[in-house]
């Protein structure tokens, strides 16, 4: 579960599903566009399809991912492979300065939650110590703490409709400091990853922390608030969810949409059609708006502007100042994955998780010299934005949002490039841009350059909205698009084209059930299949690793599953680890050498109805303890490179 499920409407209002097209093709083997000879493998044998019409197979396929598969298991605890260890390295409430003791995270209150680290844990980054080495054994931890699921942190707190009128102001302020953003410098000795409990480094980022706005929605007047009349000081993050790094050594967090966190009328706004687009309701999902004006949407107005952007952290400098880069979009961010392309262009991948939102690109102006790593920081702030249309005939395109270019003019209320941004959804519906499954996280492959999107599934999709890649009427399992940029293999790959190829990587559900409509490699076993793919990484030898969210609703456990996207077992996932009940995987991020796996265990015991029937006190499971969202480290047994 997460916060968008059940919670935010975020329909499209207005805004039609622009093509009705059937699925003409389930496979495009051997489809290639310039790239001819390096991407032969794509041409993979024996998807299901031929697995469930009965077709016998000779062998199964040899996977490179070298570890016994963890058998299907779903409890209070989480699993991983045997030969691995899966070991708790921080969580909700932990001391992140000297001198603090353990707390009881159930007596916590504001400024204690301020100091200490936050709540449901999601994208995760490792940022090697010293700045510029490739460290494996000693790091920054850089983990987004994306919102609270107080229902099991407050006593008889139900996540009902009664919820937003049920907090205290106490409650709602405690919640605030458990979001945005924690840092802590971890080292790994003798295999056992800790914290640095007293480091300078150590930081909480949350919803109070002032970050600059940057690019061209900095200064705009529909930016300005009592608080920053001049519209360049924002007041803290949000829904902090995905991410990325950057190569000058900076971490991007994604707001993913901060529409049910505002209460008010939304219709006294005077961006209301705006504001509605991006989902905003008055739902004042945490209480906010009772307490703080700033949440009130018809009483500070453009405050609800100063979210959803993606927010650059320099994480070795605990006294910077994060910045909003407004150049990257407006949106219910989910992915800011960042790749140098061959010409030294900075391109940033972005998904919008929202029913039938769009997948997004962002590629610099400026290159980055990678013999002057500070000058990158501001490479962000001036490019340009595109969103994927996706053709029936294996193409996509990247089509530029651009004020001035097609209907992004004045007379379409585009009059300026801040417009352009701050209604991004609007100028992407208006050039026409696919509408998806809910897009999550992207990555590229670091060895085929190829980009991959996870869309985790759409419970609103119906047969007349489907397009060339959101095939199935009854999505409740997701897919995994992948695109193939021109101009060859790993740093060949033209990041920057106008033009990709794209194919369906994965179609995600229960082999076994007929009805779902999979797309997995035929030797995928029975604890092998995944739902709802939602974050992803990959190894440094190029193989992928798939976190779930969701997975619960067809009792399994969510987890990490390894794939190999290309070779004899293309498609053929294995499970790693499995994530105990309630929770999500999120966030899975390796080491530079590959031989930590970090993956964040979100929300364990959300499906519990309040702290009275808890389905897990993960990962104390101490009596009257209370479960905590943590981060994990996977290694081999024997501190070898992961599935090697
Ligand atoms: Fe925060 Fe789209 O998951
Ligand atoms: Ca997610
Ligand atoms: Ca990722
Ligand atoms: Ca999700």
């Amino acid at each position: 579960m997460t916060h968008h499920d059940d919670t935010s409407p975020a329909t499209r209002n207005g805004q039609p599903s622009i093509r009705t097209v059937i699925a003409e093709r389930v496979s495009r083997r051997g489809f290639l566009l310039g790239s001819g000879a390096t991407l032969g493998a794509v041409a993979a044998q024996g998807f299901v399809g031929s697995l469930f019409s009965g077709q016998a197979h000779a062998q199964a396929a040899q996977s490179t991912l070298q570890f016994t598969e963890l058998k299907r298991i779903f409890d209070e605890t989480h699993h991983v492979a045997d030969g691995y260890r899966a070991d708790v390295v921080v969580g909700w409430g932990d001391p992140m300065q000297a001198g603090q003791g353990a707390i009881d995270v159930a007596t916590m209150d504001a400024a204690e939650q301020a100091a200490r680290f936050g709540y449901n844990c999601d994208y995760i980054a490792y940022m090697p110590l010293p700045r510029g080495s490739q460290s494996s054994d000693h790091g920054l931890l850089c983990v987004n703490n994306e919102y609270t699921s107080f229902n099991v942190m407050f006593p008889d707190f139900p996540d009902d409709e009664g919820a937003p009128a049920r907090f205290t102001e106490a409650q709602v302020k405690m919640s605030n400091m458990a979001i945005g953003h924690s840092i802590v410098e971890i080292k790994r000795e003798s295999g056992t990853w800790s914290v640095v409990q007293d480091s300078p480094l150590n930081r909480r980022i949350t919803l109070d922390t002032p970050m600059t706005i940057a690019g061209p929605l900095a200064g705009h007047d529909l930016m300005k608030t009592s608080y920053d009349p001049e519209g360049k000081l924002a007041r803290g993050t949000n829904y902090n969810c995905g991410g990325g790094v950057t190569p000058w050594g900076t971490v991007l967090t994604c707001e993913e949409g901060a529409s049910d966190t505002f209460g008010g009328d939304v219709t006294k706004n005077p961006q209301a059609a705006v504001l509605e687009r991006y989902g905003y309701d008055g739902a004042d999902y945490y209480g906010r708006a009772r307490f703080e004006d700033r949440f009130n949407l018809d009483k500070e107005p453009n405050e609800p502007n100063r979210f959803d952007w993606v927010v650059e952290i320099d994480p070795y400098d605990p006294a910077s100042t994060p910045v909003k880069r407004t150049a990257l979009g407006r949106m219910a961010h989910e992915a800011s994955t960042v790749v140098v392309n061959k010409d030294g262009r900075v391109v940033v991948y972005m998904g919008d998780d929202d029913y039938f939102e769009y997948v997004y690109r962002f590629v610099s102006d400026g290159a980055y010299d990678p013999a002057n790593p500070s000058g990158g920081k501001d490479l962000l702030d001036s490019g340009t934005l595109s969103v994927a249309v996706f053709n029936s005939d294996g193409t996509l395109n990247w089509v530029p949002l651009v004020q001035g270019q097609g209907p992004l003019t004045a007379e379409n209320g585009f009059a300026t490039q801040a417009d352009v941004l701050l209604k991004t959804r609007l100028a992407a519906d208006a050039v026409g841009a696919t509408p998806m499954d809910r897009p999550e996280d992207m990555e590229t492959n670091p060895v085929t350059g190829r980009v991959y999107a996870i869309m985790t599934k759409n419970k609103k999709i119906s047969a007349d909205k489907l397009n060339p890649v959101n095939t199935r009427p009854e999505n409740h399992y997701g897919h995994i698009v992948e695109m193939i940029p021109p101009g060859g293999a790993g740093a060949d790959a033209d990041h920057t084209a106008e033009s990709y190829g794209w194919d369906l990587f994965v179609l995600a559900g229960n082999p076994k059930d007929p009805a779902h409509g999979v797309r997995f490699h035929q030797d995928t076993s029975e604890s092998g299949w995944f739902v709802n793919p939602d974050n992803l990484t990959f190894d440094p030898k190029g193989r992928m690793f798939v976190a779930t969210d969701g997975a619960n609703d067809f009792d399994i456990a969510d987890g990490i599953y390894a794939v190999d996207t290309d070779g004899p077992a293309r498609g053929l996932p294995k499970l790693l680890f499995a994530a105990p009940k309630g929770a999500e995987a999120t966030g899975p991020f390796f080491t530079p050498d590959g031989t930590t796996l970090f993956v964040s265990v979100q929300h364990p015991a959300e499906d519990s109805e309040t702290t009275a029937s808890l389905t897990t006190l993960w990962p104390d499971f101490r009596e009257g303890s209370l479960p905590r969202p943590a981060v994990v480290a996977i290694q081999r047994m024997d501190g070898l490179e992961v599935a090697s």
